[in-house]
């Protein structure tokens, strides 16, 4: 099949070079032609694990090409992907400028009949508009499918070609009929709704995850105040197969381009046809409490935390990206910079984006150089670098041995007997 993907951003390129990788014949189209460049030559814009192979082995064997001409990709292609960003608008909506400025090039370009397809997260009824936008510019049929996206940064190539389920939107039975096709050699259900429910599906979805964790950071908040450990209440209430033991680790928030969005447009969504999701609304309120929790803790302490040196390991908003949009090292930092803390801190990829977002703060080489005469270091992000450190080590290079595990991934019993004062979150 011949397909266009605009954008060649986490989503657009993930998606274009596991569909190539899938026998199909992709063009990658960006506006941005220094991007486009270097990704002829083999060079990936953001960090995620196996996309440079793929992209490189498809790009060698010609099934995977990029370009910024839009015109000859339109033409070239039955099947166009619009996967540019949705950035959040102040009110809080998804901004759709990019998506239907593309729906727009599409119309003016279309040479015979296209199929759309929605990969971008986009507000319930967008589909419709986007089909009616390509349509004034053109005289050929435009269908469109929403087709949203379900891959996690740092395992995006494994979520797009081995995910739980594929969901197709479409008015048009021939039309999602195609798209059912792309992705008929993958070993999972495919479901066939309306746009409008696909477009809900993927919102509810990621504000059902987001809740679930917000659900599980307030019991973990209760544990600590009734002496359980919420390790052992999460992997209880995990066997129960109607809950599932998925995203309830307990911590210090979510965070990433995603969750904080994609929650805040559907209460916007919901606000804009006079409903109210009140359990939505709570769980981004306990969410922005949770990314204080750890300072809160370091503050009983200490008399004052003016002039401590705080090792903090990790800054992505989750292991394996260098991503750091909406992380909850970022409150984090802040919050200790205000209390007028020291803060040296290590990233094992996301230091050069932290550099752009933070001022005031020192970088360390690894924990050991971060630990040095630290008086306390929290854990942010459990990235596997972090998960088997030498706490002996550790301990002598600290000026006093407390830890904050943000992500209750240490053996606190260890922990104690090095003579750490430990405090996880929840336990
Ligand atoms: C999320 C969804 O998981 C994807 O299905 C979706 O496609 C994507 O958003 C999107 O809409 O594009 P992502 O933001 O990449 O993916 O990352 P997640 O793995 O979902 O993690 C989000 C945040 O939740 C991280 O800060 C992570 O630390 C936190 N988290 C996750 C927890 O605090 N506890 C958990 O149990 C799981």
């Amino acid at each position: 099949m011949k397909i266009a993907v605009f954008g060649t951003g986490y989503v657009g390129l993930v998606a274009g070079a596991c569909l190539a990788d899938l026998g199909n014949e992709v063009i990658c189209v960006d506006v941005d032609e220094k991007k486009i460049s270097d990704l002829k030559k083999g060079k990936i814009p953001i960090y995620e694990p196996g996309l440079e192979a793929i992209v490189k082995k498809n790009f060698e064997e010609k099934r995977l090409t990029f370009t910024i001409n839009a015109k000859e990709s339109i033409e070239n292609s039955k099947i166009i992907f619009i996967a540019v960003g949705t950035p959040q608008s102040e009110s809080g909506e998804a901004d759709l400028k990019y998506v239907f400025q593309v729906a727009e090039t599409i119309g003016k370009n279309a040479n015979e009949s296209k199929v759309i397809v929605d990969k971008s997260t986009v507000p319930i009824g967008t589909a419709k508009k986007v089909k009616e936008k390509a349509s004034e510019f053109t005289q050929h049929k435009i269908e469109v499918v929403s087709n949203p996206e379900f891959l996690r940064e740092g395992s995006a190539v494994k979520d797009f070609l081995e995910p739980d389920r594929v969901v197709i939107g479409s008015d048009s039975k021939e039309a999602a009929e195609l798209i059912e096709s792309l992705y008929k050699p993958l070993d999972c259900e495919i479901l066939i709704t309306s746009s409008e429910s696909a477009e809900m599906i993927k919102y509810a979805s990621n504000a059902f995850l987001a809740t679930k964790i917000s659900f599980i950071n307030e019991i973990a908040n209760l544990c600590e105040k009734v002496g359980a450990d919420v390790k052992e209440v999460s992997k209880g209430m995990g066997l129960d197969n109607r809950i599932g033991k998925h995203f309830l680790d307990a911590g210090s928030g979510y965070g990433g381009s995603c969750f904080p969005k994609d929650v805040q447009a559907l209460q916007k969504i919901a606000h804009n046809v006079g409903c109210e999701l009140s359990i939505i609304r709570e769980a981004e309120n306990v969410n922005k409490k949770q990314k204080t929790i750890p300072v809160e803790k370091l503050k009983k302490e200490f008399d004052s935390l003016e002039g401590k040196k705080i090792a903090v390991l990790g800054l992505a908003f989750k292991p394996n990206t260098d991503d750091m949009r909406e992380a909850s090292s970022i409150e984090i930092i802040n919050y200790l910079l205000r209390e007028k803390a020291k803060v040296i801190a290590v990233d094992p990829i996301a230091q050069e984006t932290a550099k752009k977002i933070l001022s005031g703060i020192e970088y360390a080489k690894n924990p050991y150089d971060a630990a040095k005469g630290a008086d306390a270091l929290i854990l942010i992000t459990e990235w596997n670098e972090f998960l088997e450190l030498d706490f002996e080590k550790i301990g002598r290079e600290m000026n006093s041995k407390i830890i904050i595990d943000g992500r209750n991934i240490y053996n606190k019993e260890n922990l104690k007997k090095l003579g750490f004062k430990y405090l996880g979150i929840g336990r």
